[in-house]
């Protein structure tokens, strides 16, 4: 295909004059192939898919009824803006309910149109060309993307097993802290399944004060926590000051592909948000805030959330152990993350997570995501399609019977 006349008019943030001709192949696209490859391969056999990063419910039936009659409502047929009072008092009842964390509905808390836009848009309010992100990695890019787009610089943080999947503050060069505006952090972390402690955010506080920047907490997973009770940053002595959290009722309210969700803290950066986001977008559809509304209104949804994960990641540990892997129940999130093989037994050897993984779709239809970022570790996520608890163990005995069937090694 010959180049449009505006090939060289694309911006160099996306690649400039080179856009569109990259034949780098991107992991997710490597295992779709691959889940393609196994279903041509082994058409009658099950594929067994850790791979999905999305909860496989519905939202609950009442806040499909709640939506249902907003839909019908001549009130929430405009422009939302930055959103509807229903919501923020509805959000702020929510974190003083479950957290303990008191927020202005009007100051405080700003609707988003799911925690990814607003991840995008809050480097925005603060990075000028220089400046510095702290990115944890392997972790969502979002906000690192956008401040590369400003003309910022990320500084990756490692979660190394040895530090136990924190990032290490003090492997950060002094120079580095001169340009760092944001930290943003992620608990409990995708795809570690990490829970932050008490002590952990006390430590990011008060280095907060210290160095001169503002924290960015995502709490996309916040509800889906299983050796503590869900947390917030803000519960923090201080948090409120250095910085906001950002959530979401994709994850724990089965609510992904409504987009909504908000950011809440510190009432000079929510409103930061908010003028920029007023710039960008006209707000979620009434209907729908007023849906999650109801559906933030109703803690027994969440706890239900939690317990079928909790029950799923339970029963994936002690599958994979039998197994062989070296895995433990993960603090939380739907994610287990864990070390990969580094072969099987026949003598066959994985350089990286992606050729175990690879391995495991193609040759087993085990699907798993690989992260080769701060040591190789696979990913798998429980939030396959079982219809009931015993669908469930089918699927952990079909991918038991493959994986001991090969004998996976660990170096
Ligand atoms: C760590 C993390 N943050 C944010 C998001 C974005 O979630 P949403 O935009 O659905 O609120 C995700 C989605 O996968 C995530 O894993």
């Amino acid at each position: 295909m010959s180049d449009p006349y505006f090939q060289q008019l694309f911006a160099e943030r996306i690649g400039g004059v080179n856009y569109g001709k990259g034949t780098e192949i991107y992991k997710f696209e490597k295992i779709k192939r691959a889940k393609r490859k196994a279903l041509a391969d082994f058409p009658n056999r099950l594929l067994v898919d850790f791979g999905i990063g999305e909860n496989d419910s519905m939202a609950p039936e009442n806040v499909r009824a709640a939506l249902t009659a907003e839909v019908n409502k001549p009130e929430n047929r405009g422009y939302m803006d930055n959103g509807n009072q229903r919501f923020k008092e509805a959000a702020a009842a929510f974190m003083q309910r479950n957290f303990g964390v008191k927020l202005d509905p009007n100051t405080q808390v700003n609707h988003c149109i799911g925690s990814k836009p607003a991840l995008a848009m809050i480097p925005a309010c603060f990075i000028n060309p220089g400046d510095v992100t702290l990115m944890t990695v392997p972790g969502y890019p979002v906000a690192g993307t956008h401040t590369r787009y400003y003309g910022g610089n990320v500084f990756r943080l490692p979660l190394l097993a040895q530090n136990n999947f924190y990032p290490d503050f003090k492997s950060i060069p002094a120079d580095i802290w001169t340009k760092v505006k944001l930290l943003v952090i992620n608990y409990p972390n995708s795809p570690t399944g990490k829970t932050a402690t008490k002590e952990f955010y006390e430590q990011v506080v008060s280095l907060a004060k210290e160095k001169n920047f503002v924290v960015v907490q995502d709490a996309a997973h916040s509800l889906l926590s299983y050796d503590q009770k869900p947390s917030s940053f803000l519960q923090t002595p201080g948090a409120m000051d250095v910085g906001v959290e950002v959530h979401s009722l994709s994850k724990g309210f089965d609510m992904i592909g409504w987009r909504i969700g908000w950011v809440c803290g510190h009432e000079r950066i929510v409103r930061a948000f908010s003028d920029v986001k007023d710039n960008s977008d006209s707000g979620q559809f009434g209907a729908i805030q007023n849906a999650a509304a109801a559906a933030l209104d109703d803690d027994s949804i969440h706890e239900r959330t939690r317990t079928k994960y909790k029950r799923r990641l339970e029963k994936l540990v002690a599958m994979l152990t039998r197994c062989g892997f070296n895995c433990k129940m993960p603090g939380g999130t739907y994610f287990l993350y864990t070390p990969a093989p580094s072969g099987l037994k026949d003598g066959t050897k994985f350089a990286n997570a992606e050729e175990a993984s690879q391995f495991l779709i193609t040759q087993l239809s085990i699907v798993t995501v690989p992260w080769d970022d701060a040591g190789a570790f696979l990913r798998f996520s429980v939030t396959y399609e079982a219809a009931d608890e015993a669908a469930e163990d089918a699927l952990m005995a079909a991918a038991e019977d493959r994986l001991k069937g090969c004998g996976v090694q660990f170096s």
